[in-house]
């Protein structure tokens, strides 16, 4: 992994031994900034703002964020009224009601002021065992990795695709689509990933092809236009993505764009998986398509673009004539049979209901 994302992290507690620091990912690549959190409210804008992203990690954070919220005071009122409003953030990643659920019913039964110590402890919890399974997904990817390289000239790299970025910066560790590749390069497999640019926050640009270069990984960022041209030319051998929900029934949503990648994937027999640990799954639902609420952000990120300038400052750029319209859907679904394996931290199966209940039996009898 990349030592320097390793050593700053994407999310810690602050020495004074309460308050949450942040890597700001707005700020990314180009600056690094960490921002101090040290409300709820905090909390709940810098997942807003997408200054922490990504499913586990913003889980995570607004675990953080109720520990905030019972650090300033304890009692029910408070701890309600900040999570039904952490709740509410951002729409799509299901790993954020989950984390929020974990939370609440640790700290809900407890007297108020054993409530605030219960909260910091399961939230570090929750980012140590992400970390966990994190490196599993990529143990179970790594294995897709050997066997489809095993099948190729041996002087050739895998040519890995991705989609945003479900990395380390997505994550408290190792990401779910890139701990493989991260494995891989640590491993000596060589790989070479093409990183889609994702517009139109561009993770993928930004934010993907700046750890794993921090880390070494040979990449190569492609427009997002380009992915369907590359497999159609046997220049991709897997497409691998994480996800924001999971149904029950194996259908996956990510960010906007990975459904267009899956269908080109299929056009071209080209392997596409989808890596996602087990807190992704939404066992209530298993009709991806109609059922994974749809998060509509501002048309200004389609309208306008934010980069750095030669000059060295960070600025806003407009793309569109004044005016236009523009929309802006921040997920699509990419349905099951499109999907060639859900790698998961206990292992890989088919995008079926019926995989996930074998790798799963527990949540899906109680579920
Ligand atoms: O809008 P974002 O940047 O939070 O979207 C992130 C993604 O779509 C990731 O692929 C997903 O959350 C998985 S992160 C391991």
């Amino acid at each position: 992994m990349s030592s320097l994302l390793d050593a700053l992290g994407t999310l810690r507690v602050a020495t004074d031994g309460w308050s949450v620091e942040i890597l700001d990912q707005t700020r990314l690549p180009h600056e690094i900034e960490i921002v101090t959190l040290t409300t709820w409210r905090a909390a709940a804008e810098a997942i807003v703002t997408m200054q922490v992203r990504g499913a586990p990690l913003i889980g995570v954070t607004a675990a953080y964020g109720l520990a905030l919220a019972l650090h300033a005071d304890p009692s029910d009122e408070h701890l309600e009224e900040a999570a039904a409003s952490l709740l509410h953030t951002r729409p799509t990643a299901v790993n954020l009601r989950w984390a929020i659920e974990t939370v609440l019913a640790r700290v809900r039964p407890l007297s108020p002021s054993q409530r605030t110590e219960a909260a910091y402890a399961l939230a570090a919890q929750l980012a140590k065992s992400d970390r966990e399974t994190n490196h599993a997904i990529g143990l179970a990817g790594l294995e897709v990795f050997r066997t489809l390289a095993a099948n190729k000239s041996v002087d050739k790299p895998l040519r890995v695709m991705t989609h945003c970025n479900a990395g380390s910066l997505a994550t408290l560790g190792w990401g779910t689509a890139t701990a493989p590749m991260y494995l891989a390069h640590q491993a000596g497999l060589p790989i070479h990933v093409w990183v889609s640019e994702t517009r139109p926050r561009n993770q993928g640009a930004a934010l993907t092809a700046w750890e794993l270069g921090q880390a070494g990984v040979p990449l190569t960022v492609i427009a997002d236009n380009a992915a369907g041209h590359l497999m159609q030319h046997g220049l991709v051998d897997v497409v691998i993505v994480g996800a924001d929900r999971v149904t029950s029934a194996g259908d996956a949503a990510n960010k906007i764009g990975t459904y267009l990648k899956a269908l080109a994937a299929h056009a071209n027999q080209v392997p596409f998986y989808v890596a996602f640990p087990g807190s992704t799954i939404d066992w209530t639902i298993s009709d991806g398509v109609r059922q994974i609420p749809i998060e509509q952000r501002s048309s200004r990120e389609v309208t306008h673009q934010v980069g750095r300038l030669a000059s060295g400052g960070r600025a806003e750029v407009a793309l569109t004539p004044e005016g236009t319209a523009a929309r802006n859907d921040g997920f699509d679904v990419t349905p099951a049979r499109y999907i060639t394996g859900l790698i998961t931290e206990r292992g890989i199966c088919p995008a079926t209901a019926e995989g996930l209940r074998g790798l799963y039996p527990e949540v899906a009898s109680n579920g």
